[in-house]
C-alpha cells in the first residue's frame, strides 16, 4: 500500500500539515502534584503521624465539616469504615435490617453485615438508578433500623421522600456519598441532609487519599459515638482516661492520608465543575436517542456531580428492564437468599402492626454515652 496520502487527505489531517482538530493541549492526567508533596512534607515535619497529635487530620475535619455546613466530621480509613461507623453510631445491631440499594459497591453491604444486620434491597428508580422511595417504604418491617441512600455516580437520591419515610417509621437515614462529592439536592449538599453522610477517598473517587473515609453529622451525640467507634472506643480527650465501653475497631485516619486529602480537597471544586460540564454535555448529546437514559440533572431535584471513574456499577448489577420498562435490580444470589430468608422470618414471627413497638424497645448497641439525643424520634430508641 502506498504511504503517500491523497491530496484531499493531506490537506485535511494535521498529521499531513493540515489544521489541528484539537488546538488545546491534552491534560497531563496527573491527579497528584506539588500540592500533595507540600502537604506530605509538612506532615512528616511534624514528627508524628498520629491523628490527635498532628495538625493535618484536625484541619481536614474542620474544612470538610465547614464545606458541608455541619458540626462534625469524623475521619476514618475507608468509605466502608465510614458506613460501618455511621451504622454503629446509630446503634444498628445484630438482627436489624437496613434498607439500601442493590446497585452499589460491596462496601455498603459489608458495613451492614459487619453490624450483624441484614441488607434489604429496595428497587431503584429507572432514570437515576437511585432508591425508589415507594419500594423503600414497601420494604420497611418491624426490624428495619435504617436506610442507606446511595447517591450513585453522583446522582442525588430523592432525599425529601426518603426522609419522610425515615420519620414516619422512626428510622435512621444514612447517606452513602462515596460517589457523590458536592452533589446537590434541592440546593443542599448531599451528605448534610440525612442523620449522617459517609464519603470515600479511595483512588476511584472524585478526590483520593489512596484510601480513607469521612463521616459527617450535625448531631453531637452521633458524632461522639462515631468518634469512639472509629478508634477502639478510646476517648482521646486530653486528661480523660481510657475506659472502652464497647467493642470497636481501629478505623483511624493517619496524618499522611489527611495531608493528601487536604491537597485534594482544594482541587474538589474544579474537579466537580469539570465533571458536571462533561456529564451535562454528554446528557444533552444523548437526549432524544431512544435507547439512552440520559443522566445529569433532574428538574426540581438537584445536580449530579458526574460519575466517579470506578466501575462500581458493574454489569452484573446493572438493572434489567421488565416488559413495563421498569428497572429491576438483579440482586446477587446470596443477597436474594438472605433477603428472602429474613423476609419470611419477619412475616411469620412479627405480630401485625408491631413495628413501632419493636423499634421503641430496641436496645442500642453500642450503648449511647451522650445524653443529648437529636430528636424525639431518636429519644424513643
Ligand atoms: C457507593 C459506594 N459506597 C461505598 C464504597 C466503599 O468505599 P471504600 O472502597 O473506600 O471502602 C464505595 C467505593 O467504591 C462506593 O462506591
Amino acid at each position: 500500500m502506498s504511504s503517500t496520502p491523497s491530496p484531499a487527505v493531506s490537506s485535511a489531517l494535521a498529521l499531513h500539515g493540515g489544521p489541528r482538530a484539537k488546538p488545546a493541549p491534552y491534560g497531563t492526567g496527573r491527579r497528584f502534584g506539588p500540592e500533595e508533596l507540600q502537604q506530605l512534607s509538612e506532615a512528616l515535619d511534624q514528627n508524628t503521624l498520629f491523628y490527635t497529635k498532628g495538625r493535618k487530620t484536625a484541619e481536614l475535619r474542620k474544612q470538610f465539616a465547614a464545606r458541608y455546613g455541619v458540626g462534625h466530621c469524623v475521619p476514618c480509613s475507608s468509605g466502608t469504615a465510614a458506613l460501618h461507623i455511621a451504622l454503629a453510631a446509630c446503634g444498628v445491631k445484630p438482627g436489624d435490617e437496613v434498607i439500601t440499594s442493590p446497585m452499589t459497591d460491596m462496601g455498603t453491604c459489608s458495613a451492614i453485615l459487619f453490624c450483624g444486620a441484614i441488607p434489604i434491597f429496595a428497587d431503584v428508580d429507572a432514570r437515576s438508578y437511585t432508591l425508589d422511595p415507594a419500594s423503600v417504604e414497601a420494604h420497611v418491617g418491624p426490624r428495619t433500623a435504617a436506610i442507606i441512600a446511595v447517591h450513585l455516580t453522583g446522582a442525588p437520591c430523592d432525599l425529601d421522600a426518603l426522609q419522610a419515610i425515615a420519620r414516619r417509621h422512626d428510622l435512621w437515614l444514612i447517606e452513602d456519598c462515596a460517589q457523590a462529592f458536592q452533589c446537590e439536592y434541592r440546593g443542599r449538599l448531599c451528605g448534610s441532609i440525612g442523620d449522617l453522610g459517609c464519603f470515600s477517598l479511595n483512588d476511584f473517587k472524585h478526590i483520593s487519599a489512596g484510601d480513607a473515609g469521612l463521616v459527617l453529622t450535625d448531631d453531637p451525640a452521633l458524632a461522639r459515638q462515631a468518634e469512639l467507634f472509629a478508634d477502639k472506643c478510646y476517648d482521646r480527650t486530653p486528661g480523660v482516661s481510657r475506659n472502652p465501653a464497647f467493642l470497636a475497631p481501629n478505623y483511624r485516619m493517619c496524618e499522611l492520608h489527611a495531608a493528601v486529602a487536604l491537597a485534594q480537597l482544594a482541587k474538589l471544586d474544579a474537579i466537580v465543575a469539570r465533571r458536571r460540564r462533561y456529564g451535562e454535555g454528554l446528557g444533552a448529546g444523548l437526549q432524544g436517542i431512544p435507547a439512552s437514559c440520559p443522566r445529569g440533572s433532574w428538574p426540581g431535584r438537584g445536580r449530579a456531580t458526574g460519575s466517579t471513574c470506578c466501575g462500581s456499577t458493574s454489569r452484573s448489577s446493572a438493572p434489567a428492564r421488565s416488559s413495563s420498562g421498569r428497572c429491576r435490580p438483579r440482586a446477587s444470589t446470596w443477597t436474594r437468599a438472605a433477603t428472602r430468608g429474613r423476609r419470611s422470618t419477619c412475616t411469620t414471627s412479627s405480630p401485625g402492626g408491631a413495628a413501632s413497638a419493636a423499634r421503641s424497645s430496641r436496645s442500642r448497641w453500642p450503648p449511647m454515652s451522650g445524653t443529648s439525643r437529636g430528636s424525639a424520634r431518636r429519644r424513643r430508641r
